[in-house]
């Protein structure tokens, strides 16, 4: 949810924060802008729509400096326009300032301000910011001390930075629940919502905590708490090459992200198991048979694509495990007064590690005395480091807002997990133990051969059916869980109104929207169930749908009742959910880009959601 750069430096900022924004659209693309200080004036261009259009107004309006940040905007007070765009500034035009957050008290903040004569030119929450600062400014404190009593007044989330015409060396950036880095780079430093940005520039950054800010020069960073006190930070060195943030040929990163695949699995796999193949290692967790005795319910809390991974844990938990789990989407989970104490494993799992309502899920576990393991896909982020145990998923960058990869690695470590507890309670034997790892060392081999060989036929299911406006997912267990993911990628880059449906619960209702032409997906990988799920498809042909069939290789009386069939090769039954999404990711994807979609960035959507 918006994403903010800036630079200090000897070079022209504005390609630096152009290039910075254009890495961090994924935060969000409703307007962009920058700020920039040449001699004692502060330059300011932002426009509605993406950073492209940025660019452009840029070229017939240059701008040059040394120093500047940067905006891009997912839209939460204030539609997406000119003026709603960010930076905001003072009204002398002294203070600029870029905000990723909700400053919650800004209305009566307001008020105040306009009281004393300030005047507003946008909707937004963040212009409170830039006079409120010029208020403190105007009170004879520094630039620094004026932004440190501007963080005591607000309440809410921010990353912000911060320009002053009066202090053409420094720029000045704060965080609270909202991410923000500092790059360290020579004769240059940065700061950013996320490394992308400056990836081609420095891999080495502060990692803000909350109510921290720094006072960034292009020589030196100084870094202070909330009640300004200086204070020293770790530099931290990030692995990622600038290789992973580019599209390296691919159309797209939905695309290349899940050409990714085989390699994300190999990867989380080849590091979880002992050296002698016989346990799993997580990353050091502490969670013996000693910690596990004394756990009588798992809840696992996540928003998304990361909540459906965390279904599929459940239901493997439970079958293999015999602990009773309860899963909740956090924005429920944080306003329920949930049932859960010392004895509950509460498991939050996140990508960005970054969602405003997981995150607040988490605080909530633990003040109830909970133990919270965080599976977490972006390295130090507030999640990471807020869980008592993290388990890393070794995505690496995920950037297309349609969840791919992350999804798949959440659905492994979820297997790890169930394995892992199954075999410390000793739930399972070694024999069963051996034969689901042999299972899975098969996963990134199979997951190539789907990617193989699928593609050619969703590409002519997905032309057969271009015109469907509503397509059904229906599935039982795993397999509908499965049908919720597939039919929320659906959703949010073809633009398609789609169910996911218990198969079972067809008949009590849903099943009267199925008419003449009706696209149906039908996930039947579980073998225990084939014959019902059949079953429920015969119902569907029955009323004139078209069903595309994702099955299991062998299965092969599906093509009975389906009108096209996608084989995934032949698994464990606990490892089906990773290979059944495969073709679902694809037919979403080649439906969009067929219907000529922006499939990266979809429309509304940001990729990190940090508003509740
Ligand atoms: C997935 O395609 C979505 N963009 C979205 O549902 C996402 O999974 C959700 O917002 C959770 O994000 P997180 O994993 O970063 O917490």
């Amino acid at each position: 949810m918006c994403g903010i750069v800036g630079y200090i430096g000897e070079q022209n900022c504005v390609p630096v924060l152009i290039n910075g924004l254009k890495s961090l659209e994924y935060r969000g693309y409703d307007s962009a802008g920058v700020a920039v200080l040449s001699g004692d004036t502060i330059g300011i261009r932002k426009t509605k729509g993406k950073v492209d259009n940025l660019s452009n107004l840029l070229l017939n309006e240059p701008i040059s400096g040394k120093a500047g940040i940067g905006h891009t905007r997912w839209a939460t007070h204030g539609a997406p326009s000119d003026m709603n765009a960010h930076p905001h500034f003072s009204n002398d035009d002294k203070i600029a300032v870029v905000h990723n957050g909700i400053i919650e008290n800004y209305q009566e903040l307001k008020a105040e301000l306009e009281k004393k004569g300030y005047v507003f030119q946008s909707e937004t929450d963040t212009e409170t910011i830039a006079h409120l600062i010029d208020d403190y400014y105007k009170q004879g404190h520094d630039i620094l001390e004026s932004v440190r009593k501007t963080l005591e007044r607000i309440e809410g989330s921010y990353a912000l930075g911060v320009l002053c015409t009066d202090y053409p060396d420094q720029l000045i950036a704060a965080r609270k629940e909202s991410p923000l880095i500092v790059g360290l780079g020579k004769g240059e430093n940065f700061i950013a919502s996320d490394i992308p940005a400056i990836l081609n520039y420095t891999k080495k950054a502060y990692i803000l905590d909350d109510k921290e800010l720094a006072l960034v020069k292009a020589d030196s960073v100084s870094l202070y708490d909330i009640d300004g006190n200086e204070i020293k930070k770790e530099v931290y060195t990030y692995k990622w090459d600038v290789e992973a943030a580019q599209k390296s040929g691919y159309d797209h990163f939905m695309l290349k992200e899940i050409y990714e695949q085989p390699k994300v699995v190999r990867d989380n796999l080849a590091q979880r198991f002992s050296e002698d193949g016989k346990s799993i290692e997580l990353d050091g967790i502490k969670l013996g048979r000693a910690e596990l005795e004394n756990i009588n319910l798992i809840y696992i809390v996540a928003c998304g694509t990361a909540y459906y991974a965390g279904l599929v844990g459940k239901y493997l938990l439970e079958r293999m495990v015999g602990i009773p789990v309860n899963a909740d989407v956090a924005s429920e989970f944080r306003y329920k007064e949930p049932l859960i104490d010392e004895h509950t494993l509460v498991i939050v799992i996140s990508q960005s590690g970054e969602t405003a309502d997981t995150h607040s899920a988490l605080k909530l576990a633990k003040s109830k005395g909970s133990r919270v393991l965080g599976i977490v896909n972006a390295v130090g982020s507030s999640i990471a480091r807020d869980a008592d145990d993290v388990l890393y998923t070794l995505a690496g960058f995920e950037i297309a807002v349609a969840s791919t990869k992350a999804f798949s690695a959440q659905v492994v470590a979820m297997y790890l997990i169930t394995l892992h507890i199954a075999m410390e309670l000793g739930r399972i034997d070694n024999d069963t133990f051996e034969e689901i790892k042999q299972a899975m060392d098969l996963l990134p081999k199979q997951i190539n051969d789907i990617l193989t060989k699928a593609v050619p036929k969703i590409r002519r299911f997905v032309n057969k059916y271009i015109g469907s406006k509503n397509v059904f997912y229906i599935g039982r267990g795993l397999d509908y869980v499965v049908c919720m993911e597939g039919s929320l990628k659906l959703k949010e880059i073809a633009y398609l109104h789609s169910e996911p449906y218990a198969a079972g619960e067809l008949k009590h209702g849903p099943i009267a929207l199925i008419e003449e032409a009706t696209l149906v997906v039908g996930i039947v990988t579980q073998e225990a169930l084939f014959d019902k799920t059949k079953s429920n498809i015969k119902e569907v042909k029955a009323r004139g749908a078209k069903v595309l069939a994702i099955a299991m290789q062998g299965n092969r009386s599906i093509e009975e009742v389906a009108d096209d069939v996608i084989y995934i090769p032949r698994t464990h039954w606990m490892l089906t959910s990773l290979l059944a999404n495969i073709p679902q990711q694809l037919f979403a994807y080649y439906m969009a880009l067929e219907l000529g979609e922006d499939i990266d960035k979809p429309r509304n959507l940001a990729k990190s959601v940090t508003v509740e």
